[in-house]
């Protein structure tokens, strides 16, 4: 499925600052286990996602998730880090990977690297991440011990788009977690997953939805030209 056809301004060319793709072709980029990708492959067959995953691309071959978009009939690619000259060079072939399969949204699942000016030059507000914390509480590394380690009561899983900023682009969806008075880093991350397989396809399905702009630090629903004249 190359165009929505169910939207019945599907073939007309988007205005200017009109948040709607033409197309909802995904690339997910990741490092590990994959269960986001999992959740989103599912969110698709389940039809809650109108989408279609076009390439998961992973840096490094051992990604159990690799297995799981195989299975799901995905065409998958391994990019690795040593073969290429830099980080550019690196993010360029990135780029260059999804733009073969015609990707109008890239979705880091798991992507353990940083997203470096090429591919976000190539994709401007077309990059999603989902991180484990109620941003911007614990951007990196580790967050669910970083809450833990806090103290806070409440942490969450956060889905924003990616900027240069690590953890810091605009933040579209979060969901808020309590930290139980006997969580160990374990329990908290289970409970927090479970809260991203349920946000991480709803936010990309807003983002193909249109009707979204980014102002400041904002995302912002409902601002595009569209609705002003609805
Ligand atoms: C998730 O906790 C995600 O928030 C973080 O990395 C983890 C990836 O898990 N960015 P998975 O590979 O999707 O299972």
């Amino acid at each position: 499925m190359a165009v929505d056809s169910r939207r019945p301004d599907a073939n007309k060319v988007p205005e200017e600052n009109d948040s709607r793709p033409r197309f909802s072709r995904l690339g997910v980029l990741i490092s590990g286990r994959g269960s986001n990708l999992q959740s989103i492959i599912d969110a698709i067959s389940q039809g809650r996602l109108d989408a279609q995953i076009a390439i998961v691309v992973s840096n490094r071959e051992d990604a159990a998730g690799l297995q799981r978009a195989r299975e799901a009939g995905i065409e998958t690619m391994c990019l690795k880090p040593r073969d290429y000259p830099g980080r550019d060079a690196y993010d360029r072939a990135l780029a260059a990977a999804l733009e073969t399969h015609r990707v109008n949204l890239v979705c880091l699942a798991g992507f353990m690297r940083l997203v470096g000016l090429p591919l976000l030059a190539a994709f401007p507000n077309r990059l999603l991440n989902i991180h484990p914390s109620l941003l911007p509480a614990f951007p990196g590394l580790d967050a669910q011990r970083q809450a833990l380690e806090y103290g806070v009561r409440f942490s969450g899983a956060t889905v924003h788009l990616v900027t240069s900023e690590l953890d810091g682009g605009p933040i579209v969806l979060q969901a808020a977690v309590p930290v139980l008075e006997d969580d160990t880093v374990q329990t908290l991350s289970a409970r927090i997953l479970v809260e991203e397989h349920r946000i991480y396809p709803e936010a990309i399905q807003l983002l193909l939805d249109g009707d979204w702009s980014v102002q400041g630090r904002r995302f912002v629903r409902g601002a595009s030209p569209h609705s002003r004249r609805a």
